[in-house]
């Protein structure tokens, strides 16, 4: 049957099932966040499309290609948060963020919005959760960022992870680079693909990062830009490496990694899983430096440094496979010490009530109160290991009375309705 109304493509709805990868995911960021002191931050998911195309960046695929803006009946051009990145150095710049103590630590988790092409490992809706240090030009800020997303990545699970890790420079050396890659990609457009081509023109970076066959040879052969970096670079990088030696991160040093995003400095840095399925889902987190950001927003030259991840890559390399199947409500009752069944209208209504009693006296229970047949209740209350089942038949119902009824030995009891909750407590 083909439905009128449905998810828009590349946006799903989230169940139980993925809901509780969500909140283990939750949990782990807030042990993190704890442990090192950061504050958990909420912005607004619609924020000035100005915000994204000066801080993203305005030849980057996702201020080009992906945003969600819209234009409201006033004229303001606003964006469906693309990434949290700006928005991060928006808030600290308009909460006047820079009079904390430094380095200023937040964290975040929530939806974001990118027009991809939906395929393995990308939505046009998902989910990503981040760690930012702002005011801190510290190396080892760096090393303590791929290490929370590292440790996080390793709690959930995850055990074949590769850091690639590279520094793309700054204002300094890095238009010296380009100006060599540049030279050295013109004189071998023809073997470049046809992206590539383009990308030549906006932004000779990107063609590293290509993952056409076609470029190969091409990439192999060209300048690196760790061998083109500023001393400043370079006395940021070393100790870097010399951190994640002490800590015993190994990392792979991959200098075709460059990043999609306009606003990173020195660092740059992707997690992923090193299994089939990983490389089919593509990066579980990303990030780097961006010493850049807040001051191309209006602010003081601040350095900082973060990372994200996305929920749903995580989740999908978790789950073992990439098609969602909703659990059967019927397993997903869990345990009851207490089974309540009822027949018949008079029941129904007296079992509601009595539930909310045992839920008050915080009695675990179970109940069948869409279940018309005894015998499918008393089934349910068997799988969900129930010890004892109150039954309220119509008899029952009518005397004030309700049975209790020992699973393992079968015995049973009639007690006044008004009692059951203290003799069921006594029991238990
Ligand atoms: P990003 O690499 O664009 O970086 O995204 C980070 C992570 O979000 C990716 O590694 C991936 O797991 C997930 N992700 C991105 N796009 C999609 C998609 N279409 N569908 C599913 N998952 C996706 C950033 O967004 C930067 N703001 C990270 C950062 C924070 N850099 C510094 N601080």
């Amino acid at each position: 049957m083909s439905l009128k109304f449905q998810t828009v493509t590349g946006m799903k709805d989230l169940f139980e099932t993925e809901l509780a990868y969500f909140a283990k995911i939750e949990k782990l960021c807030q042990n993190m966040a704890d442990f090192y002191g950061f504050q958990k931050i909420q912005t607004p998911i619609l924020e000035q499309t100005e915000l994204f195309e000066k801080g993203t960046g305005l030849t980057t695929d996702i201020v080009e290609k992906e945003m969600y803006s819209l234009r409201t009946k006033g004229g303001d051009g606003l964006t469906l948060r693309p990434e949290w990145t700006p928005a991060i150095a928006r808030a600290y710049l308009q909460h006047g963020l820079s009079a904390w103590p430094k380095p200023v630590k937040l964290w975040y988790l929530g939806p974001c919005f990118r027009h991809e092409r939906p395929q393995a490992g990308r939505l046009r809706q998902f989910h990503q959760f981040g760690f930012e240090f702002l005011g801190v030009q510290d190396p080892m800020i760096d090393a303590l960022t791929i290490q929370i997303f590292y440790n996080i990545l390793k709690g959930l699970g995850f055990r074949n992870l590769v850091v690639d890790l590279n520094s793309i420079g700054c204002g300094a050396c890095r238009p010296y680079f380009k100006k060599t890659l540049n030279n050295y990609l013109k004189s071998r457009q023809s073997s470049l693909c046809a992206d590539c081509r383009v990308r030549l023109k906006k932004n000779p970076l990107r063609v590293l990062d290509c993952k056409e066959e076609k470029c190969e040879p091409v990439k192999k052969g060209a300048p690196q830009m760790i061998d083109h970096l500023c001393k400043d670079c370079h006395d940021h990088f070393k100790p870097l490496l010399e951190y994640l030696d002490e800590l015993n991160l190994s990392y792979n040093l991959n200098p075709y990694l460059v990043r999609g995003l306009d606003y990173y400095t020195k660092t740059v840095f992707e997690i992923r899983e090193d299994t089939p399925e990983g490389a089919a889902q593509g990066a579980l987190a990303g990030g780097g430096r961006y010493d850049g950001l807040v001051k191309m927003l209006g602010g003081k030259d601040t350095p900082a440094c973060g990372a994200a991840a996305g929920v749903e890559r995580i989740i999908n390399l978790l789950k073992g496979d990439k098609t969602f199947s909703p659990k059967n409500p019927e397993d997903n009752e869990g345990t009851a010490e207490v089974f309540l069944a009822q027949v018949g209208d008079l029941a129904k209504r007296k079992a509601l009530k009595l539930l909310e009693e045992l839920r008050v006296a915080k009695v675990k229970v179970g109940e069948g109160l869409h279940k018309d047949s005894l015998g499918n209740q008393m089934r349910l209350a068997d799988k969900m290991q129930a010890k004892y089942v109150l039954i309220l038949g119509q008899k029952e119902a009518l005397d004030d009375e309700i049975i209790i009824r020992e699973m393992k030995s079968g015995s049973q009891k009639n007690v006044p309705l008004s009692k059951v909750v203290q003799e069921i407590k006594k029991r238990l």
